[in-house]
């Protein structure tokens, strides 16, 4: 069933596990990520980005998600994965997108905080719940780039942010990168017990692919209740359709490829549905 992302995120914060966010881009991935929850009994969030929403449309993707959902017994969410206008969120909430999210960590901290505000103010009479940013996450997420500075979140910034912008749920930083590391990710732990001893709404971890599953369990005992993992899917598609050229080079069925795709998809994000505690939380 579709719903709305606050619902399954208060639960999970009041039961000290988290739910998994993962990137889908073509209507294999959904279906691997509706499977990998059913079987596993967990709700889920399915996420696009900008540049995923452009290759297809917003209304593409949700058709697909909504029609994975109707399709399971398990809470599925339709999220707007680092929005980069105030525009972009409005077209999600218009489209039927269930859960937004607006990044506006790369702007000053009072600009932020405007757009942030705006976007939860629009959103909120629909009930639809609203995701912001403060700090940095490393790296480069699609077409975003995360860029060097400091990307840490400043505690007492985090506590007068989600006061004032009222946003459901804040993404913070605390040392993770999107994309793939060149070394071992350092997470400043400390951080987030600090921001988590501040704020209260549930706290957002990004940049997951890479991180050792064990630090992803710390940092959700230390208040991390949405998980995203972007890269791996990517990866582990890439690598299903690949593994079916390399044994027959003269393949031709779309079918064929991407249901190999889509397996290994499937197996990964069942893998970190449980990494997250979630499974059973359906
Ligand atoms: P990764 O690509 O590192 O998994 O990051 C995912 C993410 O943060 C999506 O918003
Ligand atoms: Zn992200
Ligand atoms: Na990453």
């Amino acid at each position: 069933m579709l719903t709305t992302s606050k619902e399954i995120l208060l639960k999970a914060q009041a039961g000290g596990y988290a739910v998994g966010a993962f990137n889908v881009e073509n209507m294999e991935m959904v279906q691997a990520v509706a499977e990998a929850a059913e079987e596993l009994q967990s709700p889920v969030i399915m996420q696009t980005t900008p540049s995923t929403v452009k290759y297809a449309g917003l209304d593409y993707y949700l058709a697909n998600v909504k029609t994975a959902a109707e399709r399971t017994s398990v809470p599925v969410v339709m999220h707007l994965d680092h929005g980069n206008s105030f525009e972009l969120a409005m077209q999600a909430l218009r489209a039927g997108y269930t859960s937004i999210m607006i990044d506006g960590s790369h702007e000053a901290f009072e600009v932020n905080m405007t757009v942030s505000r705006a976007v939860a103010n629009a959103c909120h009479p629909s009930e639809v719940p609203v995701e912001a940013e403060l700090g940095k996450v490393g790296g480069k997420e699609d077409d975003l780039d995360g860029g060097d500075d400091n990307p840490y979140t400043d505690p007492q910034e985090a506590k007068e942010f989600a006061e004032r912008t009222g946003v459901d749920f804040l993404a913070v930083g605390i040392g993770t990168a999107h994309g793939v590391y060149k070394g071992e990710p350092k997470l400043q732990f400390d951080i987030l017990s600090r921001i988590r001893d501040v704020v209260e709404i549930p706290l957002v971890l990004h940049g997951t692919s890479g991180v050792p599953d064990e630090a992803v369990k710390e940092c959700i005992k230390r208040g991390i209740c949405k998980v995203n993992y972007a890269t791996d899917l990517r990866i582990a598609f890439t690598k299903g359709v690949k593994g079916v050229f390399t044994a027959d080079t003269d393949t031709i069925d779309p079918k064929k490829y991407s249901a190999a795709g889509r397996e290994e998809v499937k197996k990964y994000v069942m893998s970190k549905i449980k990494v997250c505690g979630s499974a059973g939380k359906a």
